[in-house]
């Protein structure tokens, strides 16, 4: 049995019991921190934690892994519920066009974008994805990330968004931290279907979801709603038809344009909607009372230079707010989140506090892990970070660009 102690921790962060599954509008501004504290751990499960004036010491020395943590914060780990970490191969040319002038959109129409992703992808064998993934998920636990949403969507075939599942399916049983799976064959219509979506979309649903219905492939799924993709009917029809076999929706909405997709996404009981980087009053009236986490990607903000998703109004009509990396290889190179703490706070100006309930008990919440992620409570298999010595939280964010976390504990 692995036992760890960890003591003299200068900050215990986001402790305690019956702590909320999601932290709301001014709620966001709640952090609970203990000062000078310990923190004792069984087979990853919190046993106890408290002020180090209140420890009674330890009677039982075998095989107890003890760590000072003299002017180190401990934190729940971060939980990423918005990633697509699986693909075949890095996009820097597309970069390089952008720099030189070209959008986003008009690299997509030209072939590239997610297409370009899926020739490649087509291309590479189960077992070199996976190596890949592997790879790319230690990477991010470096980084202090406890749990990752995985989707697919670089398949855009039957044979290859399986194949994409089958990888998340692999990594899932292999990995060292929770990871769920997300089924985006509507992340674009593939060149043969770009004048026949209905025949893209009965593909889906009579195709891709029954093998993913009877393997067991994914725990929701997604639709990227938007102009020149999937329009807001079109989403409703593939995120119902996953909805028959057990899928929930997270969707891809409002990233260039508002068209409704929020409103739609909430009637169908979307787990969350992700992106917002445009917001209607309308949208947010929708969102108003549902139990729909809106989930934001500073880094997919930064890296397209569009603009950061507005969490100040988010928050101040009483919604809640979550954060995401979206790492993948065209939109959002970089799966690193404190990097998007940062990105939260210095362009979106969610205080630290914030931004941190937005990547633990939020971003929890929008993968249905709350009640093992997001918080540090006695009986939870949560995994943790130690952070490097750091003068105090806030350092963090603000000291964008450094990597201060120093241990993952999962
Ligand atoms: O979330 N917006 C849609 N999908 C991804 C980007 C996909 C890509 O460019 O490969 C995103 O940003
Ligand atoms: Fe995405």
């Amino acid at each position: 049995m692995a036992k760890i102690l960890i003591k003299n921790i200068k900050g215990l962060v986001q402790y305690g019991e019956n702590l909320p599954v999601v932290r709301k509008g001014k709620e966001m501004k709640e952090l609970p921190i203990l000062e000078n504290a310990f923190l004792a751990l069984e087979d990853g499960v919190i046993m106890a934690y408290g002020a180090m004036s209140d420890w009674g010491g330890i009677t039982d020395w075998r095989d107890l892994e003890v760590i000072d943590a003299e002017g180190k914060y401990v934190l729940p780990a971060f939980c990423d519920s918005h990633t697509h970490t699986v693909f075949a191969k890095s996009r820097e040319e597309e970069f390089v066009d952008r720099i030189n002038g070209l959008s986003y959109e008009e690299i997509a129409i030209k072939g590239g974008g997610i297409l370009n992703s899926a020739r490649r992808l087509a291309e590479m064998s189960e077992d070199e994805l996976f190596e890949q993934a592997l790879e790319r998920i230690e990477r991010l636990m470096s980084y202090g990330t406890g749990a990752l949403e995985i989707k697919s969507g670089y398949g855009l075939s039957v044979e290859a968004e399986i194949k994409m599942l089958r990888v998340i399916k692999r990594l899932k049983a292999e990995c060292a931290i929770e990871i769920k799976a997300t089924f985006l064959g509507a992340h674009a219509f593939p060149p043969e279907y770009k004048e026949n979506h209905r025949g893209y979309i009965d593909l889906i649903i009579n195709e891709m979801l029954p093998i993913i219905k009877e393997e067991g492939l994914a725990d929701y799924i997604d639709a990227f709603c938007e102009r020149n993709y999937f329009s807001v009917e079109e989403m409703a029809e593939i995120l119902e038809a996953g909805i028959t076999i057990g899928l929930k929706p997270k969707v891809h909405v409002n990233q260039f344009s508002a068209m409704g997709g929020i409103g739609k996404a909430v009637e169908l009981n979307a787990l969350s909607v992700d992106h917002l980087e445009e917001l209607s009053e309308d949208d947010i009236e929708a969102l108003k009372g549902s139990s729909t986490m809106c989930t934001i990607l500073p880094s997919c903000s930064h890296f397209l230079s569009i603009p950061f998703g507005d969490a100040r109004r988010l928050m101040e009509n009483d919604l809640p707010v979550a954060l995401a990396s979206d790492f993948n290889p065209g939109s959002t190179p970089s799966g690193n989140l404190s990097f998007v703490w940062s990105l939260a706070c210095v362009k979106m100006k969610m205080t630290p506090e914030e931004a941190l309930n937005a990547l633990t008990i939020n971003a929890a919440y929008a993968m249905e892990l709350s009640d093992s992620h997001g918080t540090i409570s006695l009986g939870k298999k949560t995994p943790i970070i130690i952070t490097k010595q750091i003068p105090s939280l806030a350092y963090i964010p603000y000291s964008f660009g450094d990597q201060l976390i120093e241990r993952l504990i999962s």
